[in-house]
């Protein structure tokens, strides 16, 4: 069996790993091997919880956090040791598993064995405190908050290892964080800006992208394809759009289309510092937040997203933050604009809510130009019309 635990990053001016190292807990093992042990379903958020934290994308977490770890991510936004964490990365069993599991335990996704977990800890946790923290809000309507409450009541803590990386829905697009800091490194890339999605791409998107791509060497375009709320538009639609876009409107040579496989969470604030976090172990210097980041309903405040970052130094984020105004289009200006670029009223703005969008796709509705690009509307009317 191969064991790999860390990487040597080569030299290069791309941003050190959160922590200082690019974790690698995937090991090249027959899954058989381990079909002996106690073995507990995880699923979907659960697995890629585990492929995240294998792949390094979690770096430095090796494993499900701890009690302690938990606690000090809940209330203080950074792991025990100090690092910046801001979501806890837990794995939820009911008491009667927890009773039954301890020490090395395999880990299956829809029947197959895909990792390991070396339990350290077994602990109980207050929901309602980590939702009024992480999600600011303890109302099981909050779709991050309904996944907390549904999640077993005893966390199982411990570092794990990855058998099979099986590379999801979208291969051609799935990189690891080595993979993805090779690739910046063979474009010549100094300086890459991540861009965080999980809605399909429309102009003020790509505007916030062709800013950023002004000022930085190339664009990682890193959609989010894991668990989302059922009305949100699926990541295959999502992906079709991202192509149809990036073949018609982007310099082929300064975009990365990579997807981003966790879950989301809908924390707003904290899950924008997660994301950060995430980027720089893909190798990416700047992070866009723009409006209501991974928000959902009104939970949160428009630019509570970005207020959150000054809870750290740039130092030891180590991804540089740009953060963006809400963006629309003017008519009277006749382009993308923002509070910052245009003197208008709001009746000269064309401003369209994800919810508005996803209402007149499902009435056969034309989206407008300003608001998408043809080659998308095309792309969604038909996901719409099927
Ligand atoms: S998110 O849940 O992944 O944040 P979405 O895909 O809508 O949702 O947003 C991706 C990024 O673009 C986020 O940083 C968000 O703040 C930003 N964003 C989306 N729409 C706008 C807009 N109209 N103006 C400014 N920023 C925006």
């Amino acid at each position: 069996m191969r064991e790999t635990n860390t990487l040597n990053v080569t030299p290069s001016s791309l941003p050190t790993p959160h922590g200082g190292v690019l974790v690698n807990q995937f090991v090249d093992a027959d899954a058989a091997s381990f079909a002996h042990l106690p073995t507990l379903e995880i699923d979907e958020r659960g697995y890629a919880d585990l492929e995240l934290i294998a792949t390094g994308v979690y770096s430095p977490l090796r494993g499900f956090m701890n009690k302690a770890d938990h606690a000090s991510v809940v209330s203080r936004m950074r792991l025990e040791n100090g690092i910046p964490w801001s979501v806890p990365i837990t794995l939820g069993v009911s008491q009667e598993q927890a009773a039954q599991l301890s020490g090395l335990i395999a880990l299956s996704h829809k029947g197959e064995i895909v990792g390991t977990l070396d339990i350290s800890e077994k602990y109980s946790i207050d929901k309602h405190w980590e939702a009024r923290e992480v999600y600011r809000t303890e109302d099981g309507e909050h779709p991050g908050v309904a996944a907390l409450y549904a999640a077993g009541d005893v966390n199982l803590a411990g570092e794990i290892k990855l058998l099979k990386h099986s590379r999801g829905d979208f291969p051609e697009y799935h990189y690891t964080p080595e993979e993805t800091r090779a690739k910046f490194l063979e474009r010549g890339w100094k300086t890459i800006v991540a861009f965080q999605t999980r809605n399909p791409i429309h102009r003020a998107h790509e505007y916030l992208h062709k800013v950023a791509l002004e000022l930085v060497d190339g664009l990682f375009l890193n959609p989010l394809v894991g668990a989302t709320k059922s009305d949100d538009v699926p990541a295959h639609v999502r992906m079709e759009a991202y192509e149809a876009l990036l073949e018609n409107y982007y310099p082929a040579a300064r975009v990365l289309l990579g997807v981003y496989p966790a879950a989301m969470r809908y924390a707003g604030p904290r899950e924008a510092v997660l994301h950060a976090i995430s980027r720089r172990n893909y190798g990416c210097t700047h992070f866009i937040v723009g409006r209501d980041h991974a928000g959902v309903g009104s939970y949160y405040g428009t630019y509570d997203a970005q207020e959150i970052f000054n809870a750290y130094s740039k130092e030891e984020l180590g991804i540089e933050i740009l953060k963006f105004e809400h963006t629309f289009h003017c008519k009277t200006c006749g382009q993308l604009v923002s509070s910052r670029t245009c003197p208008h009223s709001s009746d000269h703005h064309l401003v369209l809510s994800g919810t508005k969008v996803r209402a007149m796709l499902r009435e056969g509705k034309n989206l407008p130009g300003e608001f998408t690009r043809p080659e998308v509307a095309e792309v969604l009317r038909k996901a719409y019309a099927d």
